[in-house]
């Protein structure tokens, strides 16, 4: 059997997501010893799973080095790969959101200085209301920026809540709503189609239980 390639985000959404695999009959038990390695693989399943940076999955599965991968719809919106999206995993569920200080009041009579790792998503939503924006991209610790004044809002994905609380920071808007999707790439889905559509219908069930 060939081997399907299977992108999976690193971190504790990818731990999550493999423990669903794994209950969906795809185990591979190396992937849960401790060490330092990318790839595990199972023949016996047919499976070759690597851990790969959050961010970085659907460039994996857009270029074909992966055949399916997880990403959250978050990456989807802003990098707008050319995948197909397969399923909702109901995992990682969280929103991306506009918040601000507590004491925020818009002025539109100056643009809107708005920081975050998701420049697209921003950008659009914004176009869409008609306001102009100054557009200031970060790469982490978003939630400090109206707190040192480098910015009036950040767009960013709000899970608990907590880091907002602790910072004394509010959602002044909600954008979207976000979650882990099973996504596949176009060309070697034509060919691996069966298998792939084997592993969407038994996540599929696995997510479905849990509603
Ligand atoms: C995300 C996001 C917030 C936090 C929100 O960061 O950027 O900082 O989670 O979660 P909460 O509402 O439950 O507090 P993440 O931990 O993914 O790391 P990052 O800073 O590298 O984006």
């Amino acid at each position: 059997m060939e081997m399907l390639n299977i992108a999976l985000p690193k971190g504790r959404l990818g731990e999550k997501v493999y423990a669903m695999f794994e209950e969906a009959g795809y185990e591979c038990p190396s992937i849960r010893e401790p060490n330092r390695k990318l790839i595990f693989e199972n023949p016996a399943r047919g499976v070759r799973y690597f851990w790969v940076k959050p961010s970085d999955v659907a460039i994996y599965v857009e270029r074909g080095a992966a055949d399916v991968g997880v990403a959250g719809k978050d990456i989807l919106l802003e990098y707008e790969p050319d995948i197909y999206e397969l399923l909702d995993l109901k995992t990682g569920v969280c929103r991306m959101a506009v918040a601000a200080k507590e004491d925020f009041t818009d002025d539109p009579a100056r643009p809107l200085r708005v920081a975050t790792k998701f420049c697209s998503i921003a950008a659009r939503h914004y176009a869409a209301k008609g306001r102009e924006i100054d557009l200031i991209r970060l790469n982490g610790s978003i939630e400090l920026a109206p707190i040192l004044g480098l910015s009036d809002v950040i767009v960013d994905i709000v899970e608990t809540g907590a880091t907002l609380r602790e910072n004394r920071l509010q959602v002044v808007e909600n954008i979207v709503p976000i979650s882990a999707r099973l996504i596949a790439n176009r060309a070697n889905f034509k060919f691996l189609g069966a298998r792939i559509e084997e592993i969407a219908a038994k996540l599929g069930k696995l997510t479905e239980a849990k509603e």
